[in-house]
């Protein structure tokens, strides 16, 4: 079972909408990482912006060594939560986040040279105050492209993320000791290997002071087909070539495919077009569909007239474009018909919002091997009101 095509919950059992993510998926993609770093010694690190679901961070902590954080929130909820080494990059830091964040992270990642050396005696007076051992690191840009489009790719032409070559300001790198990228976006190893070049032939003078690189996210690792031969044979001939711990931060690969939005048909009408409308929101809870943009998948749907009753999709905000896609069905929907979206727990609960006041979808875990269900989190009028004033 692949997560696209099935799933193995009841979803008419369920009060919709909500997200729904498979612990017995999850455990598998898991599955995947140990072998990646059983067979490499790479550490890996769960990248929070992408998912965050805290109550599944034990279990994510017996496979995976830590967080990378984007903001001292994440940090703090890494630090409290998961247990492990927080790293933590931000584009930016004011000096209330380095105060927040040398609390709960152990590695902080620079993006700027003069951010580098603002903050370095803030730090080293921190861990000579708290004992605490905190470990510097800087992003590097290796102006090397994938073809990740503009919106993702932290390379393209006119990007503030990452230090460029002729940036760098080697006389403040004394305490430096993490070299990180991050340049792909659902991509393969082949991507990876020739990224590692470009990196080493810029900045390759600079890896002997390293103890640690770090190859970033957008590793598709867990996605099938994806080339884990080719993944472990970069690390391991990265490591022989510099001697250094190898570190991957995926959000994606740990997650993918085990969440699924489901919801409800409330209403069918006709316009130009058969039409659907669902209890949920495309920009409010897949905002990724519209930002990517993308079409998710619905499962036992085809696209518009592969089956035999086609719809369009949309949802309940006033947004003209809250809408999934045109699918097509075997038999005509009806009110009261659930709608399962698949690969809907990655890059949805931390990103969704409440525009137009519409609830934000609950929560539940599934246990296959149970076949049990459990609503983790739902949200009401309260969540709603307590972001505004
Ligand atoms: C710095 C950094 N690390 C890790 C990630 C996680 O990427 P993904 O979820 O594609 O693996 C991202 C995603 O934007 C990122 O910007």
């Amino acid at each position: 079972m692949d997560g696209y095509s099935q799933y193995r919950f009841d979803p008419t059992r369920l009060r919709t909408p909500c997200y729904v993510v498979d612990v017995g998926l999850l455990r598998g993609n898991l599955q995947i990482l140990a072998d990646v770093k059983a067979q490499t010694g790479c550490k890996i690190l769960l990248a929070l912006k992408c998912f965050a679901m805290h109550r599944l961070f034990p279990l994510l902590a017996e496979t995976l060594d830590g967080v990378c954080a984007s903001s001292p929130h994440e940090a703090r909820l890494g630090f409290e939560e998961f247990g492990k080494e927080v790293h933590t990059f931000g584009a930016a830091y004011s000096q209330a986040d380095m105060e927040d964040i040398c609390r709960t992270s152990d590695h902080i990642l620079f993006n700027s040279c003069a951010q580098l050396e603002r903050f370095v005696p803030m730090i080293m007076a921190h861990a000579a105050g708290s004992g605490k051992k905190i470990e510097l690191g800087i992003r590097i840009n290796p102006e090397h492209s994938e073809g990740a489009v503009a919106m993702y790719d932290p390379c393209a032409p006119g990007s503030r993320l990452g230090i460029r070559r002729e940036q760098l300001q080697e006389e403040l790198l004394a305490q430096v000791r993490g070299l990180h990228w991050h340049n792909l976006c659902e991509q393969d190893a082949d991507c990876l290997e020739r990224t590692v070049r470009a990196v080493e032939e810029r900045f390759g003078d600079l890896i002997p002071r390293m103890r640690y690189v770090n190859f970033g996210g957008g590793h598709h690792i867990t996605r099938p087909g994806y080339d884990l031969a080719r993944l472990v044979r970069v690390i391991n001939s990265f490591k022989e070539r510099w001697g250094v711990q190898v570190y991957l931060e995926p959000g994606e690969a740990v997650a993918l495919n085990c969440g699924y939005l489901v919801s409800t048909v409330l209403d069918l009408t006709k316009a130009d077009m058969a039409i659907a409308i669902m209890d949920s929101s495309v920009p409010a809870h897949m905002p990724d569909v519209l930002e990517m943009p993308y079409r998710p998948h619905i499962i036992d749907s085809g696209g518009e007239g592969e089956k035999k009753y086609s719809y369009r999709i949309g949802g309940l905000s006033c947004l003209a474009g809250d809408v999934a896609g045109s699918y097509s069905f075997d038999r005509p929907l009806a009110v009261g018909d659930r709608l399962v979206f698949s690969d809907m727990a990655i890059y949805t609960m931390v990103k969704n919002n409440t525009f137009n006041g519409v609830g934000l979808p609950s929560i539940y875990l599934y246990e296959p091997e149970e076949d049990r269900y459990e609503c983790v989190r739902s949200f009401g009028y309260e969540d709603f009101k307590n972001r505004l004033s």
